[in-house]
């Protein structure tokens, strides 16, 4: 459970400073100039939005993007804007390629994770659901086995009605624990997934509310269901392989690793060649159908000869997601060779990539970006204060102008002032200084040392 949750953090503050981005602000596959949060950079977007297009239409199996551009020109914006064109189920994988050699997992093992996170599957599912409103609730009960103290339930027969029709029915424990730990009641709106041994409370009936005369209710009131108390109902939801692979290797945990704690860190081979059969077997049938996201890996010129040869054969297979690099490399060494190649990629990888290059922006789009940034940060600024951010957009990056806007705003806001002035945008930028001013400064100091 941490696991997720550190993951999830991690993914909100790496999409935190691009929140401002929702699309690629096309009409057609011509880009607006200002659309979706995104100004300028004209060319790579249209580029990615026929990139988008060729996905939807299944014809970018095997191949892959690429990125290319200087640090701060809107790589990473790209291709979170390429994910929110192709849909809001559509996985999106987001890994910078140091984190691949400094996972305690193999490279290999955390690379297969991450390809099957970025591969969903869409699963359509009638299940036979009852739902009504509760008439009447009678729970058995007997001694726990070990604690005759304890009253467990062991059973359990309600009446369950829709404006329609009444049903009796009588359930086992499975269903009777539920009904007990909900803390289900007469008057109370339920749904029953037979089949999946679910039971959920959806709310106190409005008539029950009404009746009890509640003026505040915890849970929103629910109108008595139309219709039969057994329907069918269709359910739609997209999972990951990698969720899939999860909830297999779980099932079959023995007794001994619960017990101890032992946590899965490497998921068997068998048990994904279990799932892919499985899922192959739901769009066979008609119940399911793959959605292949995104991978986007970034600082990709960090990856290895091996890495590239193992993305390379992921890209032929049958289930495989997009793989979207982006660098700011030109022609540099590959990583575990002495051969140079431009952006330190394998040549034929190189051969089956799309590339898009992102440009330096000029002064009125870095401007326009400040701007955008402002707002999306709610926070106020005067003229001046934009005009200065910009020429320090200019002299350092972009990137290092709209980290600037938090802490400038905290220094208005010590002044009693809601705008922020060009002179607490001075100060931030004496505080906070640029990746150049840092390295000359310690560049300066290291010489100091020297001199001794
Ligand atoms: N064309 C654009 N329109 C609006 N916002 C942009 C645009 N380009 C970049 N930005 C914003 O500027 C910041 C820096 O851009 P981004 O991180 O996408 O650049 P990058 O090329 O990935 O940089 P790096 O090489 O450092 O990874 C982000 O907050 C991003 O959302
Ligand atoms: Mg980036």
């Amino acid at each position: 459970m941490t696991i997720k949750e550190i993951d999830e953090i991690k993914e909100f503050e790496r999409i935190a400073a691009h929140s401002h981005i929702t699309g690629l602000g096309l009409e057609g596959i011509k880009a607006k100039r200002i659309g979706d949060g995104f100004v300028g950079q004209v060319e790579a977007r249209e580029a990615a939005g026929i990139v988008v297009r060729l996905i939807k239409e299944g014809r970018f199996a095997g191949r892959a993007v690429l990125i290319a551009g200087p640090p701060g020109t809107g790589k990473t914006s790209i291709a979170i804007g390429i994910a929110k064109e192709l849909g809001k189920d559509v996985p999106f994988v987001h890994l910078a390629a140091s984190e691949i050699y400094s996972s305690e997992v193999k490279k290999t093992e955390f690379l297969t994770q991450a390809l099957r996170k970025a591969i969903g599957v869409r699963i359509r599912e009638v299940r036979k659901i009852y739902e009504g409103v509760i008439k009447s609730i009678d729970i058995q009960k007997q001694p726990h086995p070990y604690n005759p103290y304890y009253q467990v339930p062991v059973s359990a027969t309600i009446e369950l009605a829709t404006k329609k029709e009444k049903k009796k029915l009588s359930m086992d424990q499975t269903f009777a624990v539920q009904l007990v730990q909900q803390n289900i009641e007469e008057g109370d709106v339920i749904q029953i997934d037979v089949e999946g041994e679910r039971l959920a409370k959806l709310g106190p009936s409005t008539e029950k509310v009404k009746k009890e005369k509640f003026e505040l209710t915890g849970q929103k009131p629910v109108p008595i269901p139309d219709g039969k108390v057994l329907k069918e109902k269709e359910f739609v939801y997209v999972v990951t392989l990698h969720q899939l692979d999860l909830a297999r290797a779980k099932s079959g945990v023995d007794f001994l690793s619960l017990f101890l704690g032992a946590q899965r860190k490497e998921i068997d081979e068998d048990i994904r060649r279990e799932v892919d059969e499985f899922v192959r077997q739901l769009i066979k049938d008609g119940k399911g159908e793959l959605v292949p996201g995104v991978i986007f890996i970034d600082e990709c010129s960090l990856l290895d000869i091996e890495t590239y040869a193992f993305l390379n054969r992921a890209l032929e297979q049958e289930l495989a997601p997009i793989i979207i690099f982006a660098t700011n490399r030109g022609i540099a060494k590959i990583r575990g060779t002495d051969q140079t190649s431009p952006h330190a990629m394998p040549i034929d990888l190189l051969d089956r990539i799309l590339i898009i290059t992102t440009k330096p922006y000029n002064q009125e789009e870095i401007k326009e970006i400040i701007k955008i940034r402002a707002k999306t940060e709610k926070v106020e600024i005067e003229d001046e204060a934009i005009e200065l951010l910009t020429k320090i957009g200019l002299e350092t990056s972009l990137r290092h102008a709209i980290q600037l806007l938090a802490p400038a705003s905290i220094i208005a806001k010590e002044s009693d002032l809601e705008k922020i002035k060009k002179e607490h945008i001075e100060k931030a930028n004496k505080l906070f200084v640029d990746v150049k001013r840092s390295s000359k400064y310690l560049k300066e100091y290291e010489k100091q040392f020297l001199d001794y």
